[in-house]
């Protein structure tokens, strides 16, 4: 074999010499092999480099070294190619009048030596170094999701770079904020590979760091770099963040919303660490004035503390505590004042206030507040405003001032804060009547209704100086309606009706006027007149049917006709003497004839 190459190195030192007359002679120059590039698939073009004046192309052999051992692949004769038997059988054309040999779908395994050599005694060679290229797939990348702590004493494994199918095998950078990393104390690259059945690399690269708290953002990627025969590529991953553990060194406390709290706010209070993970908080209050720790209480998930609707008893100095679970180190936050501003306890002065009609009044209202409190006085009815600040004097009361009024404390400095007080205000007066005098249409005998409404204070009773049924209903706390039930007498209508109301304080009277009244449909009394019912039932018996009186005449003609004839056979009977009567008997005729 050493012979071979020895022979071989000769061959082309000469070849060399031979071509380069103007070359040193002896100089034992050993001829590069001539390089081709290809990418993988494609079709590598071996040119049998022999002067063309000194080349016999009719008559080659082209050989494959494979472990310096030289393979016979193809053979020309006659300018005739013929492929021998073997791997290469099916992919080798001669092309360019036979100086060429075209080896088609180039795979890795092609990348070896090819010489063609001349049949003559002082047979030239050629070498060919074949140089096979595939671009890597685009390079994946594997976060370790589960995190990396800074207290790790050894490097923990960042992330995994894979770069499929490349030949050759890629080289790897992996990069941190743009930065390439470098092998050292806190950094280890692991990069190994596979042979693919295709004869290409699969790269798997793993980077390990310890980390440090800034790191917690920091962007990893890897990045593959090759060669095709275009030059030198490279290939980056999509860049990935690890998650960092890191103890936190600092507790503090926010509370939302910012600014003026009032009693009824929702407020949250956030406890906040610079660790991750969060430590696990509590949340402990203190009172202001005694400096006593009231209670503590622990967060949601988020360090969270909810206070749904604030109290006054909320107002205090609020410190977060982180307890970190692995360190099991406690900080806690600067404490932080909570003032829950408050208006409560809202009095009125007399609480049931009563007063005479036409004198005055005075209403105190009073709060309690941590601010100083302002008040208003509303009528309660309207929602007029009668008056700003805390004492309402009612002048000369009347009537019609008697009612609700509402206080009203508020603290301008807090908008929305306020709490009010409803008071009722009673005037004590003599009865006053809904009306002093009402005049009734009625009928005589009808049962009739009378009404009387009178209000005053104390509620006042009523009497009526008539007999009938009566009966009350309460209209409010300081009115009565009276309803009298009677029967519309002769005596009533002379004399009318009168109401009478009356508390401790005075009476007051309603005179009710009868008047006839013969419109019949303008009257609704529950019974009826016994007068019209007697009048229409006599007329309903006496009246004929107009369809009767026709019968009538006709009985009155059949009568008188009866007479006539009866009369007349009397007068021939009497002529003919067969009735035996004088002038006794003529008159007792007479008589009949009348009836
Ligand atoms: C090439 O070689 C063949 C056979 O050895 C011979 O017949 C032919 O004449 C040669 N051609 C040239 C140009 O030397
Ligand atoms: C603070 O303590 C005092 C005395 O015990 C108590 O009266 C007061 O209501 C407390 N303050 C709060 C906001 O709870
Ligand atoms: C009510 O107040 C008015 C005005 O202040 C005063 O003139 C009047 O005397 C007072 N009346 C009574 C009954 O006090
Ligand atoms: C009083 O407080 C309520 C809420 O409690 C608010 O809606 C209202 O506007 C306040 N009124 C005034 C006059 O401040
Ligand atoms: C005031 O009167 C109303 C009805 O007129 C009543 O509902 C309310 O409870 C009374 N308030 C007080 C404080 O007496
Ligand atoms: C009686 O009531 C009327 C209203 O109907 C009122 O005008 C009058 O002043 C009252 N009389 C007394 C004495 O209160
Ligand atoms: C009179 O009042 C009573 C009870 O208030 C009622 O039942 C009756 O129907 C009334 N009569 C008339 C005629 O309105
Ligand atoms: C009878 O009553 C009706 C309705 O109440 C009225 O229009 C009419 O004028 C009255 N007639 C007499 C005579 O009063
Ligand atoms: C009489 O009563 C009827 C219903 O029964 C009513 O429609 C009518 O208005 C009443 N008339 C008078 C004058 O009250
Ligand atoms: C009934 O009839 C008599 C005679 O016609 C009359 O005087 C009387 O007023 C009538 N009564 C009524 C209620 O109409």
């Amino acid at each position: 074999m050493v012979l071979s190459r020895l022979i071989c190195a000769f061959l082309l030192v000469a070849c060399c010499c031979c071509r380069r007359a103007a070359g040193v002679p002896g100089e034992a120059e050993q001829p590069e092999p001539e390089l081709v590039e290809v990418e993988v698939g494609s079709t590598a073009l071996l040119k049998c480099g022999f002067s063309h004046s000194q080349g016999n192309f009719s008559h080659i052999d082209w050989f494959s070294v494979h472990k310096e051992k030289p393979a016979l692949i193809f053979r020309v004769r006659q300018g005739q190619g013929q492929s021998e038997p073997g791997e290469y059988q099916h992919r080798l054309s001669l092309q360019d009048k036979g100086t060429t040999l075209a080896l088609t779908h180039v795979t890795p395994h092609d990348e070896r030596i090819f010489l063609c050599r001349d049949k003559r005694p002082r047979s030239q060679e050629h070498r060919i170094q074949l140089r096979v290229y595939k671009a890597p797939e685009e390079p994946s990348i594997q976060l370790n999701t589960l995190g990396i702590s800074v207290s790790s004493r050894e490097p923990e494994e960042v992330a995994t770079c894979v770069g499929r199918n490349g030949y050759p095998i890629p080289q790897v950078i992996w990069y941190k904020n743009r930065q390439p990393l470098k092998e050292e104390n806190r950094i280890h690259i692991q990069s190994s590979q596979i042979v693919e059945s295709s004869g290409l690399y699969t790269l798997r690269s793993v980077l390990k760091a310890q980390l440090l708290k800034e790191d917690k953002d920091a962007q990893f990627y890897c990045e593959l770099n090759y060669r095709l025969p275009s030059g030198n590529h490279m290939k980056e991953s999509r860049e990935v963040t690890v998650p960092v553990f890191y103890p936190a060194e600092k507790v503090w406390l926010e509370v939302e919303p910012v600014g003026i709290l009032k009693e009824g706010d929702r407020v949250e209070i956030r406890c906040l660490a610079d660790g991750n993970p969060p430590p696990h908080f509590s949340v402990s209050k203190q009172n202001l004035s005694t400096m006593v720790v009231e209670e503590e209480k622990t967060t949601d998930d988020n360090g969270i503390l909810v206070l749904e609707a604030v109290q006054k008893k909320h107002s205090g100095l609020y410190q977060c505590h982180g307890l970190d679970l692995e360190t099991l180190v406690s900080l806690q936050s600067d404490p932080q004042e909570l003032l829950v501003n408050y208006v409560s306890d809202v009095r009125v002065s007399p609480a049931a206030p009563e007063s005479q009609e036409g004198s005055n009044l005075t209403l105190t209202c009073e709060a309690e507040s941590n601010q100083v409190p302002e008040f208003q006085w509303l009528r309660e009815k309207t929602g007029k405003v009668l008056e700003k600040g805390p004492v309402l004097q009612l002048h000369n009361l009347k009537r019609e001032a008697g009612g609700s009024y509402r206080c009203m404390a508020s603290v301008s400095s807090v908008p929305g804060l306020n709490r009010t007080q409803l008071v009722n205000v009673t005037i004590l007066g003599p009865p006053w009547m809904a009306l002093k005098e009402r005049k009734m249409w009625v009928q005589e005998n009808a049962m009739l209704n009378l009404s009387c409404e009178a209000s005053g204070n104390p509620r006042p009773t009523i009497s009526w100086n008539v007999k009938g049924m009566a009966s009350e209903q309460d209209q409010d706390p300081q009115s009565v309606l009276s309803i009298l039930n009677v029967l519309v007498t002769p005596e009533l209508l002379e004399t009318g009706a009168e109401c009478m109301a009356s508390n401790s304080l005075g009476k007051n009277t309603t005179i009710i006027f009868l008047e006839l009244d013969s419109n019949r449909t303008g009257l609704n009394t529950s019974t009826v007149n016994p007068h019209a019912r007697a009048n229409s039932t006599s007329t309903e018996k006496k009246l004929p049917k107009p369809e009767s009186k026709g019968v009538v005449i006709v009985a009155v003609t059949v009568c008188v006709l009866v007479l006539a004839v009866l009369g007349a056979l009397l007068y021939f009977f009497y002529k003919k003497g067969k009735l035996p009567c004088g002038r006794s008997g003529k008159q007792e005729m007479e008589r009949n004839t009348s009836i």
